[in-house]
């Protein structure tokens, strides 16, 4: 008979407290919650809570930290100690683990211990057991899809609803999907992290954020809405990477989909990922992306695996390698300043001027332009719209 396990619950938000609805609704043989520890002293709370996350991971006796809280750095410091205690983290914070992920599950493997983290990637869809279990006999060729909730929302509200981006995003606000400081969500960098994730279970190898071409709908304006309606089709944040031979190529664009797309249906903070595989076929996952419900029984489902002693598997395949030299990806840019047209080098681009005012461009280009010129297309608050999926090696 199995020992009782015991647990450490950080972070009481929105995460903290699904989990925390998730265990009293369905406890778990095995184990025990000791503490819930959290940061600010003057909110009111509905059960007995600890103050300082570090002291207490060092002064309690525990088996598994659950970590959901939104400071990376002192996550990173907790899992660290736990890893190096050999103990099992069950994680949430997709920002922190896609940053110190090569050094993390060193240290899972030098000590012992167990990293966990389904609550990180697309909520409450278990696309990280699917990919470390049922797709690990298969050979998957590309993965894509809408893995950031406050942009599907704002860009179907948009699309299908008629509001405008801004006003889509003080809904989304309201609605308690956005944050406050809703940048990470609008810039793709945090369906980046979420890719970064993916990657590394679904081929072995840690992006570095860099290396992943990204570009958001911070600039998105009427205009990119109108053209985009005027050719039938839609615009999502797609995160894709695809792999060919020992190489992975990867990417988050807004991305124009035709209306009978599968990823159209994938409305407001739903979230969906879509796997090319060898024997399978294409296999579409959807679900919700984040809340409370979604993230609380993600982490419950961890807890359940860390119950039975379960961790992910040992890879199959290490790759070693990126190489993004040579890609090239189809592209509207809507800009204003001059000087992208003239420094932006297109294989073939077609410039379109609309009453002196709206401006874009449209064509084929090489990756490694779009990443050198990233600042100046920011600048300039242009837009680039991938003008679907397919990227070109040459
Ligand atoms: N919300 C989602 O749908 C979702 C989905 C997937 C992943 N995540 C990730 O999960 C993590 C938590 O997100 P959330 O939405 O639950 O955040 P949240 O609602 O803002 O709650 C954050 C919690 O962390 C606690 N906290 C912050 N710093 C702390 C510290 N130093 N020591 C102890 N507790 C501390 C806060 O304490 P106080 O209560 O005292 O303020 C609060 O309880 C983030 O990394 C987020 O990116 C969230």
């Amino acid at each position: 008979m199995s020992t009782i396990k015991k647990v450490i619950l950080i972070g009481y938000g929105t995460v903290g407290q699904g989990f925390y609805k998730a265990l009293k609704a369905s406890p778990i043989e095995g184990i025990e919650l000791k503490a819930v520890v959290v940061k600010n002293k003057d909110k009111e709370r509905d059960i007995a809570v600890q103050y300082d996350a570090i002291a207490t991971v060092e002064s309690f006796y525990y088996d598994v930290i659950i970590e959901a809280i939104d400071d990376s750095e002192v996550a990173f410091t907790i899992a660290r100690k736990a890893l190096i205690n050999g103990k099992t983290v069950i994680s949430a914070s997709k920002k922190m683990l896609a940053k110190h992920l090569i050094e993390l599950k060193e240290l899972e493997r030098t000590y012992g211990g167990t990293l966990l983290y389904e609550a990180a990637v697309a909520g409450g869809i278990p696309v990280l057991q699917i990919t470390d279990n049922y797709l690990a006999n298969d050979t998957v060729h590309s993965v894509r899809g809408i893995l950031n909730g406050t942009t599907n929302y704002i860009l179907t509200q948009t699309f299908q609803k008629k509001i405008n981006p801004t006003e889509a995003l003080k809904q989304a606000q309201n609605a308690g999907f956005a944050e406050s400081n809703p940048l990470n969500d609008l810039n793709g960098s945090d369906a980046r992290s979420k890719l970064i994730l993916l990657v590394e279970k679904l081929w072995g190898i840690v992006l570095k954020e860099e290396d992943v071409l990204t570009f958001g709908i911070e600039h998105l304006n009427s205009d990119d809405v109108q053209y985009t309606q005027d050719q039938y089709k839609e615009i999502r944040l797609i995160a894709q990477a695809i792999r060919e031979g020992d190489e992975v190529f990867a990417t988050v664009l807004p991305t124009w989909i035709n209306l009978n797309d599968n990823l159209s249906a994938v409305r407001a903070e739903h979230n969906a990922i879509v796997f090319e595989c060898e024997y399978l076929g294409e296999i579409q996952l959807t679900g919700p992306g984040a809340g409370r419900g979604p993230t609380g029984k993600a982490i419950w489902n961890d807890l359940w695996q860390a119950s039975q002693s379960n961790r992910y598997n040992q890879l199959r395949l290490h790759l070693q390698s990126l190489n993004t030299k040579g890609h090239k990806v189809a592209v509207y840019v809507r800009y204003s300043n001059e000087a992208i047209r003239s420094t932006l080098t297109f294989d073939k681009a077609k410039e379109t001027i609309v009453n002196g005012e709206f401006k874009y461009l449209k064509g084929l280009i090489d990756v490694s332009e779009l990443q050198k010129h990233k600042e100046l297309l920011q600048l300039d608050k242009a837009t680039v719209i991938a003008t679907g999926y397919s990227l070109e090696h040459h």
